[in-house]
């Protein structure tokens, strides 16, 4: 069967990932999270005084991008990849509300996007691959062979976002979530390197009122199409 390479963007907490492994699985293909990228090099960022409330010095953190190494590697056979900042595995750390607060600005930094952009390339440059991110289809495989551009309301986004930090046993409040929500929608639609859009030949799905095994089936169909 001829391998492809699926582009899934859209906007934060629309279920991207989800979706994405659960496709990744059932095609046996590797699936690469993004976001986790620019999640771990914000981390980075933060524990090394590059970024906080106060201020954020972009210039240390470009200066420091080449003493940033981050992989993947499966917990075991079933679960996703998680994601490894200089052999650390930092997949907890980099999911609190706070690296969300600090990684939008971060993912503008074009010195970022550049490293991370050809990181990416390299993972899937062998097709049989699902990534997930905002760029993925306009930047990183403009000539993937299916592009799904995800959405959904802001307050159901924030809502699933906020289930899942409660879950996790964070204290966070549900205002602070719909805040970040709508933040880093912004950051990432209007920045000037890579803004999110909806690529070319992308099919949009608006998620809203849609179960998870009704969304799985179409983009699932979608991929078949195209194999
Ligand atoms: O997907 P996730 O919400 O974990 O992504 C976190 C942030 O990383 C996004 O809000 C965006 O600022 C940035 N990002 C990006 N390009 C990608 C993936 C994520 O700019 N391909």
């Amino acid at each position: 069967m001829k391998k492809i390479t699926i582009a899934i963007d859209g906007f934060s907490s629309t279920g991207k990932s989800t979706i994405a492994k659960q496709l990744a699985d059932w095609l046996e293909y590797i699936y690469v999270d993004t976001g986790a990228m620019y999640r771990a090099v914000t981390l980075y960022a933060m524990r090394h005084g590059f970024i906080s409330e106060a201020s954020f010095d972009s210039d240390k953190l470009i200066a420091a991008l080449p003493n940033i190494t981050l992989s993947f590697k499966k917990p075991d056979v079933f679960s996703k990849a998680e994601v490894y900042l200089n052999g650390e595995n930092v997949e907890k750390e980099i999911r609190t509300l706070e690296v969300s607060t600090f990684v939008s600005p971060v993912a503008t930094i074009p010195e970022v996007r550049r490293k991370l952009v050809e990181q990416q390339k390299e993972m899937g440059k062998g097709k049989g691959v699902v990534m997930d991110g905002r760029d993925i289809g306009t930047v990183v495989f403009p000539d993937a062979e299916l592009k799904i551009f995800l959405n959904a309301s802001a307050e159901e986004r924030a809502k699933r976002r906020f289930n899942e930090l409660i879950q996790r046993g964070d204290q966070v409040a549900f205002q602070d979530v719909l805040d970040n929500v709508k933040e880093r929608d912004h950051i990432d639609s209007t920045r000037e390197d890579s803004p999110l859009r909806k690529a070319k030949g992308a099919i949009e799905i608006d998620n809203s009122e849609m179960n998870l095994e009704d969304q799985f089936h179409i983009i699932l169909q979608l991929a078949k199409d195209r194999i």
